[in-house]
């Protein structure tokens, strides 16, 4: 089969210029013959990896369904299948070459199907090689910046016959006013800003994601605006180190100004993901602790409690600054919870030095924890250090750190016995249909007792019970 290439490359994505980023506001392109192409037609989008990726099948529903494409939560039904992949580590990448296997049938039994790869992993050469070599049944290629190219990427393929393969390795643009189906009628992901300048050692993300680059402040607070104006009751502001925002623009204005700016808005519910405990200010503590629709939960990647660790991982901060900033968000925002990522097995970490990120677990008493075995991502500063700790080490140790996890956020929970506690209600459980389910302030689970017709509203649960990842409770008034 012919090919049209534009392949990645790991070493260009990793260059940092001091060009200035483009904004780019001009409508999304569509050539002529793909106007009404998805008429009748369905298409199905699986997502992997984390809120970026969610986010960005939500451009690309909104651009299927300019083609005039239908979803289909069945890939069995589907005309177009879209596979929006993570690199993050290797079983992520594992579980999509599954997937992508299992799709061989499909097309057999349907040569018509169009099957597109996008996202993290395709931004890697080594991915696209393997998918090149091993899975025929692929039709397109493209990469985290080549999304608004998607109707020109299906005509070429169709025109042509072709295998196409468009994955850009530059720094990227901001692009706005791109076509946009949500998931969801209550919670809105809001991107603030994209890409990584960090270069934690182990990362590809600024390898996949290019470099680090903000939105305008009047664009945001727009769109935030409009959400609230359709019954959004939640937004979370979306960047791989929302402290960075701004930096780029050069406009005088943080993230602490855009955190204030959103909240006066009077949206009920903001949150934010992900702070590096770099640059986490004073200010944006305080300013988090003064509005009561800034939504007491933050997320502080610690990835190891050890000064030697966090130095080779590139982290910018020691043990000893951590623990000073986790205390100050501890003590001034009422109420507050603290999760955080944990990386085990980081190339030759020694007992000692787990042992101190079991130090930290146990000075922070996390609510939650997300914990990690350390996977090599090629290109990247880490996956070629020397790395002679035994996986059978690595997984033991994986072990202790997930148990004495799970002991700290059942303590947390605890605490929230007796306790009463607002939850936006999002629909019932998924395991009982009597049991209604949503999120605390503080982003706990709160599984409950309560009135059906108060799907989609804020109220007030009284906690009678919790497991060790969720809270049980009556609705108060239910
Ligand atoms: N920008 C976010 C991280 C996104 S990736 C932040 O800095 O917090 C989410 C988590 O995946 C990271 O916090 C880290 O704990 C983990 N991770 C990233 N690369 C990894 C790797 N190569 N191996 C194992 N875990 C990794
Ligand atoms: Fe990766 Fe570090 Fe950037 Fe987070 S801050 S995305 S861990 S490089
Ligand atoms: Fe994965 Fe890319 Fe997100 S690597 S975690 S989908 S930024």
């Amino acid at each position: 089969m012919k090919r049209c290439n534009s392949l990645p490359c790991l070493k260009e994505a990793g260059k940092r210029s001091k060009n200035e980023v483009e904004l780019i506001k001009e409508e999304l392109h569509i050539p002529s013959s793909m106007i009404d192409f998805g008429k009748n037609k369905k298409y199905y989008i699986r997502t992997y990896g984390c809120q970026a990726n969610e986010r960005d099948s939500e451009t690309i529903a909104g651009i299927l369904a300019e083609l005039k494409y239908e979803r289909t939560d069945n890939h069995n039904d589907a005309d177009i299948i879209i596979l929006n992949t993570c690199a993050i580590r290797q079983n992520a990448e594992d579980k999509v070459f599954g997937e992508i296997g299992s799709l061989k049938a499909l097309k057999k039994n349907n040569p018509n199907l169009i099957i597109a790869v996008c996202g993290c992993m395709v931004q890697q050469e080594k991915s696209v090689e393997i998918i090149l070599k091993t899975y025929p049944q692929i039709d397109v290629i493209f990469g985290t910046h080549n999304i608004q190219r998607l109707p020109s990427l299906i005509e070429q393929c169709l025109r042509n016959k072709a295998k196409i393969i468009e994955v850009f390795s530059k720094e990227g643009e901001v692009i706005e006013n791109l076509p946009i189906q949500r998931e969801s009628n209550l919670k809105a992901w809001v991107n603030i800003m994209y890409g990584c300048d960090k270069f934690c050692t182990y990362c590809i993300v600024p390898y996949t994601r290019g470099k680090e680059r903000s939105r305008l402040m009047e664009d945001i607070l727009e769109e935030v605006k409009e959400l609230k104006e359709k019954g959004y009751k939640e937004v979370t502001l979306l960047g791989q180190n929302v402290n960075a925002y701004g930096k780029n623009l050069d406009k005088g204005y943080d993230f602490a100004d855009l955190l204030e700016e959103v909240a006066k808005i009077g949206i009920e519910r903001v949150r934010f993901t992900t702070s590096h405990p770099w640059n986490f200010t004073d200010r944006m503590i305080d300013i988090i602790a003064k509005y009561d629709n800034l939504m007491p939960f933050i997320h502080l990647p610690l990835q190891s409690g050890d000064d030697n660790m966090l130095r080779k991982m590139n982290r910018r901060y020691n043990s000893e600054e951590y623990r000073r900033l986790h205390d100050k968000i501890r003590s001034t925002i009422p109420g507050v919870a603290v999760s955080t990522d944990i990386i085990v097995g980081f190339p030759n970490e020694t007992e000692e030095e787990f042992q101190h990120t079991l130090d930290m677990v146990d000075y922070c008493k996390y609510d939650s924890a997300f914990t990690f075995i350390f996977s090599p991502r090629e290109g990247t500063p880490a996956a070629r250090m020397i790395d002679e700790t035994p996986m059978n080490v690595k997984m033991e140790r994986f072990n202790r750190l997930l148990e004495k996890v799970a002991t700290y956020s059942r303590m947390r929970n605890e605490a929230y016995i007796g306790k009463t506690v607002k939850v936006l209600v999002e629909g019932v459980s998924k395991k009982n249909d009597d049991i209604l389910s949503g999120y605390s302030e503080s982003q706990k689970l709160v599984n409950f007792k309560g009135n059906k017709d108060n799907i989609g509203k804020i109220v007030d649960v009284k906690i009678t019970d919790i497991t060790s990842w969720t809270l049980l409770g009556e609705e108060v008034n239910g």
